[in-house]
């Protein structure tokens, strides 16, 4: 099957970003890691990042042709894009909502999420790893490589 992985605005910061908060791992190897573990699972993986929100809808919608499931860190579009949720719910692409940091343990207006209610789950607050076991995850319901 075919994966996609999608990182909103500032992610491509990732490694020197308030690394206290999000790690020191750079973005390329966080889509390196993601990609070379779904191959080894027998499926494919691909990355996008983007600061911008139309770039990101237009994605998802371009995801209609081929792709199975969504990983998605929408990071502060999270808590503000009405649009690349409806975008998510318009193409009705499985996806798992990823995020580095517990939202719930921060700042109040990172509380709510736009995505939550839609995704098949959520994974949050274990820094690079939620993105593993989000991937595991989405292995597990893909089944058997096709
Ligand atoms: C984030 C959490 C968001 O609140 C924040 O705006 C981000 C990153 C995370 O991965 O922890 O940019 O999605």
């Amino acid at each position: 099957a075919k994966l996609l992985a999608l990182h909103g605005p500032n992610l491509n910061l990732l490694g020197t970003r308030e690394p206290g908060i999000y790690g020191a791992t750079t973005l390329a190897e966080i889509e390196a890691d993601l990609a070379g573990r779904a191959e080894a699972a027998g499926h494919r993986l691909e990355s996008f990042q983007s600061n911008a929100e139309h770039a990101l809808v237009e994605r998802v919608q371009a995801a209609r042709d081929g792709i199975d499931f969504i990983l998605i860190n929408p990071a502060a579009f999270t808590h503000t894009s009405v649009a690349l949720r409806d975008a998510l719910a318009a193409v009705a692409i499985p996806f798992i909502e990823v995020h580095l940091s517990n939202p719930h343990a921060r700042e109040p207006f990172r509380h709510t999420s736009y995505f939550s209610d839609l995704a098949v789950g959520v994974v949050c607050g274990f820094g690079v790893d939620s993105y593993r076991y989000a991937l595991d995850a989405a292995l597990q319901r893909l089944g058997a490589a096709a």
